[in-house]
């Protein structure tokens, strides 16, 4: 449903966007995840056809978004990272003027408003001024604008940042009953733990490339999160675990962990599970008290794949 193709967008002598390729199928959530600075607006504005590419090519369903730019707009909600501040506007007339400029049909406009309204649980605050809604409720106003014209492709800007985890929690649940209606949703955060659960795949963007691109089992297969494990022996056996894991050719890393009778383990699990680890202790004639597998933050993950290299 979206494809670019070695995009590249330069601002004078500075290279925002280099070479990026991307695809995203219908239907996805994907999560464009990448510092501050890293190209994640420019290239969804040049998605949204706000902006021109200096070089390369952006699809949305076939078609380019430099020379279909009309049909394109049409099949796109964009999302822009700031709302912009609109004085005494109430929510119904703040929708009344994007519906209008989506050509909405006049005797159509109450009936899509309402839906919008209702889909982003906004229906009560119909008459409320935009400017007296909560930082959330602003948010999911953003969202209802964007849903006038019925978009199929949704570009969300941060639409989660600065929000506090409830109103984050209410913005996830929206976007999944949208991902249920159909819609494929490209969505960008700095933090990739606030993306987590809902997307289908990911892509992180640093200095305007993709380092990484694949779904959550891929990111943590590619930081080997899945291989380490944290065990806990009876009381005194941790040094004497250790050194008989430590001669296990599958053993990559073994430590005593504190005073606890705990050790970190990593194995190759090309060569071994989790169950030959708890035989090798037990068979050793030591107790497994507990054996679970580490789950090392997605945060600190993001760290290690970007290294913290903001532009
Ligand atoms: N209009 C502009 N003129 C000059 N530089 C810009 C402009 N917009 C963005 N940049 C620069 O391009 C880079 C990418 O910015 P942006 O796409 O906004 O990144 P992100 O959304 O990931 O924070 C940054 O270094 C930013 O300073
Ligand atoms: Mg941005």
């Amino acid at each position: 449903m979206i494809e670019i193709r070695q995009l590249t967008k330069t601002y004078g002598s500075l290279v925002a966007v280099r070479s990026l390729d991307l695809q995203i199928q219908e239907g996805d959530i994907f999560g464009f995840i990448g510092p501050n600075g890293a190209g994640k607006t420019t290239t969804m504005r040049i998605l949204s056809t706000l902006l021109e590419p200096t070089n390369g090519s952006a699809f949305i369903n076939g078609m380019n978004v430099r020379r279909h730019g009309r049909n394109v707009r049409r099949l796109v909600g964009y999302m822009p990272d700031f709302m912009g501040v609109y004085d005494d506007l109430k929510v119904f007339e703040y929708l009344e003027f994007f519906a209008a400029a989506f050509s909405v049909e006049r005797k159509k406009r109450k009936s899509v408003i309402d839906g919008v309204l209702e889909l982003t649980d906004l229906h009560n605050k119909k008459a409320a001024t935009v400017d007296s809604l909560s930082r959330g409720m602003q948010q999911r106003l953003g969202l209802a604008r964007v849903l006038v014209h019925d978009p199929k492709v949704l570009i969300l800007d941060e639409p989660a940042s600065g929000l506090d985890p409830r109103a984050r929690i209410e913005i996830r649940e929206l976007l999944c009953e949208l991902k249920t209606m159909g819609k494929t949703i490209m969505i960008s955060s700095h933090i990739l733990s606030e993306l987590e659960e809902m997307c289908d795949h990911v892509g992180i963007i640093e200095q305007g490339q993709l380092v990484f691109s694949g779904t959550q089992a891929e990111i943590h297969k590619q930081l080997s999160l899945h291989n380490r494990y944290r065990a806990q022996v009876g009381q005194g056996q941790a040094a004497r675990a250790v050194e008989i894991l430590s001669s296990l050719p599958f053993i990559q890393e073994v430590a005593a962990e504190g005073d606890d009778d705990e050790i970190t383990i990593t194995i190759d699990d090309s060569q071994a599970d989790q169950g030959r680890v708890a035989r090798a202790i037990i068979e050793g004639g030591m107790d497994l008290l507990m054996l679970q597998p580490t789950k090392i933050k997605l945060d600190d993950a993001f760290m290690q794949l970007t290294q913290g290299i903001v532009q």
